[in-house]
């Protein structure tokens, strides 16, 4: 596995974002062709790419700025991390692991899952309000890649049933790191 350097993003969608929005669904069928570089780019630029280079900002909001989360992909021959600001994924893994991207069959044959996670270094304050920001922060990252797969024709699905602790141990996350959500994307069958 090697870094694979990604591309800048750049959308051919034609639907205006009212359209987006009254398509916008869950795909759980989806075929196993994979991605084209310039759609897993833009899919993950969508989620939590940065927008605004110079202040370091995200295309998702998050709780006081902290960031928190990361995201990990899973394709068929291993598992990357997303580097936002070099804009590459970092091989993290190599192997089959497209059963750790949730227990449901559905989505094991699918060419990219995104495994969501918080970081708690990043999060510092261990107040209660945090145990709903973090699954808000995922939120915002998950449904603007449900409008960009819309988009492009592609399918998506946000996923809470993921092996937290299996893909904790997988990824050497820290004590503090919690494993928020997966979501798959591909082309619906
Ligand atoms: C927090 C959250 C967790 C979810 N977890 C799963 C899951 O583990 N497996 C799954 O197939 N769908 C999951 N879904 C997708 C829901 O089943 C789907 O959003 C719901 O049926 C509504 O359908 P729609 O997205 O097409 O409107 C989840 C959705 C959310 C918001």
């Amino acid at each position: 596995m090697k870094t694979i350097k990604l591309l800048e993003h750049s959308f051919a969608g034609k639907e205006t974002l009212e359209q987006l929005l009254e398509n916008r669904h869950s795909c759980k069928e989806f075929s196993s062709k994979e991605l084209t570089l310039q759609q897993l780019s833009n899919a993950l630029w969508a989620a939590n790419g940065l927008n605004r280079t110079n202040e370091g900002r995200r295309t998702a909001p998050s709780a006081m700025n902290r960031q928190d989360t990361d995201i990990y992909v899973i394709l068929k021959e291993g598992i990357y991390f997303f580097d936002p600001f070099k804009n590459e994924l970092q091989p993290v893994i190599e192997g089959d692991y497209s059963k750790l991207t949730g227990q449901q069959e559905y989505v094991w044959a699918t060419m990219a899952n995104f495994i969501y996670v918080s970081k708690g270094k990043r999060r510092e304050e261990d107040i209660e309000a945090w145990r709903l920001y973090i699954g808000m922060n995922v939120g915002h990252s998950s449904q603007n890649v449900y409008l960009y797969a819309q988009s492009e024709g592609l399918g998506s699905v946000i996923r809470g049933y993921v092996d937290r602790e299996e893909l904790k141990k997988i990824l050497k996350l820290d004590e503090s790191d919690f494993v928020v959500a997966g979501q798959t994307i591909g082309y619906p069958r």
